[in-house]
């Protein structure tokens, strides 16, 4: 999809990661989320983490932002809508993300209200 989105003035490359990802966060014995390991979900989220930070090297000349984002806890399909956030709070940092300006950050690991740790 690069070449499409290299056509956009302000291209914005959103991942959709998870605090599950957050290898910091696993390795908190505290973290309200510690016993939740399943480690090809949680790997899979840090290996996207690993790939916001390079492909956002790799376009760190361009005005094209990558940055990796935690929703948060979301009632969807994924866990039988168990998830204690309604869907628009989900979605409301991926869509800031996704309308960030020209002096944003990139390469970052963002969630509502502030940063993850990596
Ligand atoms: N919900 C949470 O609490 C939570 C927390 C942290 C992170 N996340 C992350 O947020 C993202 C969205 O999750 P969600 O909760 O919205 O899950 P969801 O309700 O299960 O929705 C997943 C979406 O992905 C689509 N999809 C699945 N496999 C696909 C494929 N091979 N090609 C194209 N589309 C595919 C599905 O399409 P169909 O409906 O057509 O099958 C569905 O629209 C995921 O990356 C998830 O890991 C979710």
């Amino acid at each position: 999809m690069l070449p499409l989105v290299r056509n956009s003035k302000s291209g914005r490359i959103v991942m959709l990661s998870s605090g599950l990802g957050s290898i910091t966060w696993n390795a908190d014995p505290k973290w309200p989320f510690a016993a939740v390991k399943p480690l090809g979900y949680n790997g899979s989220k840090a290996i996207l983490n690993m790939m916001t930070v390079q492909l956002a090297w790799e376009l760190r000349d361009t005005p094209i932002k990558v940055n990796t984002v935690n929703p948060g806890y979301t009632a969807t399909d994924m866990n039988a809508n168990s998830g204690t956030q309604t869907v628009e709070e989900g979605a409301a940092e991926t869509v800031r993300q996704a309308l960030a300006p020209d002096d944003a950050p990139t390469g970052g690991f963002f969630q509502t209200g502030g940063m993850v740790p990596w």
